[in-house]
């Protein structure tokens, strides 16, 4: 067991109508001004702008609105955003959507109570002082970024997108109710249901050796999430599924699942160059396309791993003698589950071409100044090689 803190101040909410709770939460927070935020519109056509608005009004929570998040939120949005908060003189913010909303928002409380440009905040160029307050309801299982210590944020203008870790990442409150995600479009579902056994599946790839606590709880997790995924799939308004990925979303991605162990986010570093390139770009769809080929590439320089990988998590026969034979059919299996809820295999099905290759692994490796860790350090070569293996 490696050393480790494990801090996760968020208090969460979940269940049923939880999300008509918000106003008396704020209240109680002292709240005196809300920052009621939201993405690109789901919420009116839900219903859910007007049931939040009717919780904040009926606990006498003063607020002001801003709407109009883009999925893989742009820094200059975040930016606006920061300037309206200080404008308004807003004191805590409520984010009420997926990890897009979520982010923008801690990134905001943050650049505000620190006085800097929330990009040069990821980019360590300036220091995380303090955040406002922040508040979620959260509308799609995936990210995690509800209990998490970290925020994504893109930069068009430079085609980058960047992870920023900061316990003044972590929202005080998180309001969960798996109702809230029925309405989700079905593509919005699957790229959820991959991001959330990702986050998971990245930590399970361990880079120092075996931990019987941590594998038993992911392989439990995984489980439970490759069942409700597909039950969510054939059965949007299924409650129980859509309350096992609410959760595990949550758990998957608060730093639990490697609290132990030493491990590498390094799919996700390969993905979010394609969802920085293409905006449009699911995060979990990338996902999808990178996680088997990134498996391809590595399983070899762990084949216990993957041979457990193979047989615990996705039922495929055990072979003592031969462990590449349970490794390669862990693998596949994973893709196969991939495609049977919708998601894209591939590079050419993300809308990108072999050209791009050289660009995605010069990005991804910061022009070759970059080495990201792994089962073996990836340097821009192999990172192409994986890229290749997408296509
Ligand atoms: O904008 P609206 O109109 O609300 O529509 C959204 C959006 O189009 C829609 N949606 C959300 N809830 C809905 C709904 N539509 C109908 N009914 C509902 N209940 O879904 C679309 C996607 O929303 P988004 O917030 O972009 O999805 P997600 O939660 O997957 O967030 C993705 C972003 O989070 C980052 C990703 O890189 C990406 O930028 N991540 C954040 C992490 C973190 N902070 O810890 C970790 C992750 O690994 C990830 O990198
Ligand atoms: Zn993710």
């Amino acid at each position: 067991m490696e050393n480790f803190i494990f801090h996760t101040p968020t208090k969460f909410y979940f269940g049923r109508d939880t999300h008509l709770q918000a106003g008396e939460i704020l209240r109680q927070y002292g709240a005196k001004k809300v920052l009621f935020y939201y993405g690109q519109g789901s919420i009116f056509t839900t219903g859910l702008h007007a049931a939040v608005s009717q919780s904040l009004q009926m606990a006498g929570v003063e607020y002001v609105e801003m709407g109009g998040v883009k999925p893989n939120p742009d820094v200059e949005f975040c930016r606006k955003t920061a300037g309206f908060i200080q404008a308004q003189g807003v004191d805590f913010l409520l984010a009420v959507g997926g990890g897009s909303v979520i982010d923008s928002a801690k990134m905001a409380a943050i650049a505000v109570a620190s006085g800097a440009d929330p990009w040069d905040i990821t980019t360590g160029k300036a220091e995380a002082k303090g955040a406002l307050p922040l508040g979620v309801i959260l509308t799609i299982a995936a990210t995690g970024s509800e209990g998490s210590d970290s925020a994504v944020l893109t930069n068009e203008t430079l085609g980058q997108k960047r992870g920023f870790s900061h316990q003044l990442n972590r929202p005080r409150f998180a309001i969960l109710n798996p109702e809230l995600t029925y309405t989700l479009p079905p593509y919005q579902t699957a790229a959820g249901i991959t991001d959330i056994m990702m986050h998971t599946c990245e930590r399970y790839i361990s880079l120092s050796g075996e931990n019987k606590l941590l594998d038993g709880m992911a392989e439990g997790l995984l489980r439970a999430v490759i069942d409700a995924g597909r039950q969510a799939m054939a059965q949007p308004e299924d409650y129980d599924a859509r309350a096992t990925l609410m959760w595990a979303g949550m758990l998957s991605h608060n730093g639990l699942m490697g609290a132990g162990r030493k491990y590498a986010m390094t799919a996700h570093k390969l993905e979010h160059v394609l969802s920085a390139m293409d905006p449009s770009v699911a995060h979990g769809a990338g996902l999808a396309v990178i996680w088997p080929a990134y498996l391809k590439y590595i399983y070899r320089y762990d084949l216990a791993r993957f041979a457990q990988y193979g047989a615990r998590i996705w039922g495929c026969a055990p072979d003592f003698y031969h462990l590449e034979k349970p490794a390669l059919a862990g693998i596949e299996a994973t893709e196969d589950y991939f495609r049977s809820i919708g998601m894209p295999a591939t590079l050419r099905e993300l809308g990108f071409t072999e050209s791009q290759i050289p660009a995605m692994a010069a990005a991804c490796s910061q022009n070759g100044r970059l080495v990201l860790p792994a089962l073996i350090p990836l340097d821009e070569e192999k990172m192409a090689e994986i890229y290749r293996l997408a296509l």
